[in-house]
């Protein structure tokens, strides 16, 4: 075989794995395998630099920063839709395109799709290569987004995307298809921004556009977005099926990404089914969807039924109610986060938003109450999605009144009351106080929580309380506590203090990227911790490398760097390292106690509320044990976490036969191979 033949043999079936991983969720070969063949390829692309073409698997994020994008004409125009919000509106549009169909009253049947709220995304496959991926724009011209597009991973470079299929690459099409943030991935982004002490992102949707229009693609590609497809807008040299149905099903044997969640109708009253079971289980999905899609599965026959403007009649969208409402915006707390961030927070007059009571709201940061002109007093709309905090969209300027107050920022810490900072080119307003009693408390807090130290009986309270009774100076002195001071604090009995003390002592066990993490140092969450433990071996060695030595572990940029080698360089720092190290906590990666892969080989779907853990958290858990979570259930699932509230997988599981677990019965089968 050539060094070429093999490439394209390498990439083809490289292509092959990740479709079965991030669309199918259900790998064929071992992450080991697939890194074998693909450091093949790169070696062999290294070796042969004229055979590295765009669409390479390994050229993801790989392009140039581009200056503007270019604008593309669309094959045909990209239309929307018309809305419906009730099944008597549904009824109305059967009735009206009754006129124009051969039979008022004949037999049709649907196909419900979710309306999936995200990106409208126009994608030109030639030859089977994926060659050009456009926004909507005005639905006529959009912009070449190519480049950032090749960053998505469920998106096929080449189709079909099983080389064992035996479908053959059609001379042109082109698809539709609406990418987007999965929630537990934007809280993820989120709750890692958190914890690095970075500014929270919005809204998934606002993110996924954001991220497509990144000029340099490097930074979408840290984005997991993701897309489903839904229609054909373009073919040459292939027969389409009739029906919506079969349509959605040549996607998916082509190898694109098609939503599991749509359904076939067989009439009308089924599709008002669908829309109420959805209306229902719209919080547990992971994705936001505002509505759902209907479409008469006869494409020709809906194709003669022409448009409204540019809405086709043959399909309509049947809106969810609103999960935004307006409330009264009646104060702005300022709260003091852990690296000293002062983030404002919207205090609401409770109002109901989709069956939960929402009375706080993320304001993000002054920069962004200035842009939306948001003032104290304000009728504001506020939206829910998902399990993401609520946000505020916007005020309703046409309700003030003239007694609405301009929001101010801070000039001085809240709590420690010293001038508050803003330093040049970043939007947050800092204190800058390291002594800040405020501070000190989030720090003990985020030290002792599940995510860093993990201290069983050290809640929010116990900080709070111990840094205001001066028992804490900084987070070494945890490991100094004595019994007598505790039992010296209101509400702190001998069985309340024995087992606070017990969990401190336990804690000594955690490995040295926990403690890396608990230290709270900007832009170092777990996984940032993880590498540098990893790659340096150890806490000492990271405080000794120096920003330089810093930034060459991969996947640690110039802000991280400056970020840690800042921590380390500060002059009380060293002390507070010192008592814990003599308090002998793990300080190197080899000292870490090999936590046990007890769950190693093992897929778990996760679903409902636990009740101490988040999904992140659970999610985290399985896989430090060496255990794999998915999205979804399938004969391939091992076990079922479920919380309460658990929806349609359970369901799902049961009718497989996929155990179920709790999480007691997680944490007892995580903690059973180890002695
Ligand atoms: S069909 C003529 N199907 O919703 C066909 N649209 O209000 C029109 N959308 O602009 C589109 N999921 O961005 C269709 N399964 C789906 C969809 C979907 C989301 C978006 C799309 C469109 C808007 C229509």
């Amino acid at each position: 075989m050539t060094p070429e033949e093999r490439i394209n043999q390498l990439r083809s079936e490289i292509n092959y794995h990740l479709y079965r991983y991030h669309v199918l969720d259900s790998p064929v070969i071992s992450d080991a395998q697939y890194d074998e063949i693909y450091r093949e390829l790169l070696a062999l692309e290294e070796r042969h630099p004229g055979l590295v073409t765009p669409d390479s698997p390994t050229q993801r994020a790989g392009a140039e920063p581009l200056d503007a994008f270019e604008k593309v004409t669309h094959p045909a125009p990209i239309l929307s839709l018309a809305n419906a919000f009730s099944e008597e509106d549904l009824h109305a549009w059967r009735k009206r395109i009754g006129r124009l169909l051969p039979q008022t009253d004949m037999h049709l049947d649907y196909v419900a799709e979710p309306k999936l709220d995200g990106l409208t995304v126009v994608l030109t496959y030639q030859d089977g290569a994926f060659v050009q991926g456009a926004t909507r724009g005005n639905g006529e011209v959009g912009e070449d987004i190519t480049q950032n597009l090749r960053t998505v991973i469920s998106l096929p470079r080449r189709i079909p995307v099983d080389p064992r299929s035996d479908l053959s690459a059609p001379a042109t099409i082109v698809v539709r298809g609406e990418v987007f943030f999965p929630l537990d991935k934007f809280e993820a982004l989120n709750e890692a921004r958190a914890a690095a002490g970075e500014p929270l992102y919005m809204n998934p949707r606002n993110t996924a556009a954001g991220s497509l229009r990144q000029l340099d693609p490097a930074k979408t590609a840290a984005r997991p977005l993701t897309l489903y497809c839904y229609d054909f807008i373009a073919w040459q040299g292939i027969e389409l099926p009739d029906r919506q149905w079969d349509r959605l099903e040549l996607l998916r044997n082509f190898g694109f990404p098609v939503s599991p969640d749509n359904v076939y109708c067989e009439n009308l009253s089924t599709v008002g089914q669908v829309y109420q079971r959805w209306i229902e289980k719209r919080n547990e999905i992971n994705y936001e969807v505002d509505g759902v899609v209907v479409k008469i599965n006869d494409r020709p026959l809906a194709d003669t039924l022409g448009f409204v403007g540019k809405d086709p009649r043959g399909s309509i969208a049947m809106k969810f109610p609103a999960q935004e409402k307006t409330t009264k915006l009646l104060d702005v707390q300022v709260n003091v986060g852990r690296t000293g961030i002062l983030a404002p927070a919207a205090v609401l007059e409770a109002v109901e938003i989709g069956g939960v009571i929402v009375r706080n709201a993320t304001l993000h940061n002054y920069d962004e109450i200035e842009r939306k002109d948001i003032r104290i007093g304000d009728t504001v709309l506020v939206k829910r999605a998902g399990d993401v905090i609520p946000y505020i969209i916007g005020p309703v300027v046409d309700l003030r009144d003239g007694s609405e107050r301009k929001i101010e920022r801070p000039t001085r810490c809240p709590v420690c009351g010293e001038p508050a900072v803003q330093i040049a080119g970043e939007v947050a307003i800092t204190c800058d106080n390291p002594a800040c009693p405020e501070q000190l408390t989030r720090r003990v807090e985020y030290f002792v929580s599940r995510g860093a130290m993990d201290i069983d009986g050290f809640g929010s309270q116990t900080a709070v309380l111990l840094v205001e009774k001066e028992l804490l100076h900084d987070v070494g002195d945890i490991y100094s506590l004595r019994k007598e001071d505790l039992l010296d604090l209101e509400g702190f009995k001998d069985k309340k203090v024995d087992n606070l003390l017990a969990g401190i002592e336990a804690s000594k066990a955690q490995a040295a990227d926990r403690v890396l993490t608990a230290l709270g140092i900007r832009f170092v969450g777990s996984v940032v911790a993880a590498l540098l433990v990893h790659e340096l071996g150890g806490i000492d060695q990271i405080a000794a490398a120096g920003e330089e030595r810093l930034q060459q572990v991969e996947g640690i940029g110039p802000q991280t760097a400056i970020s840690v080698a800042g921590w380390f360089g500060r002059e009380k720092n060293p002390v507070i390292l010192q008592k814990l190290r003599s308090a002998g906590l793990n300080f190197s990666a080899q000292q870490q106690a090999d936590q046990a892969e007890t769950l190693a080989g093992l897929t778990f779907v996760i679903t409902g509320t636990l009740p101490t853990m988040s999904r992140t958290e659970a999610k985290g858990f399985i896989e430090e044990h060496g255990g794999r979570v998915t999205g979804s259930v399938s004969k391939k699932t091992d076990y079922l976490l479920a919380g309460e509230k658990a929806g349609s997988k359970l369901s799902k599981a049961q009718s497989l036969g996929v155990q179920i677990l709790d999480e007691a019965a997680l944490q007892a089968l995580a903690h059973s191979g180890v002695d």
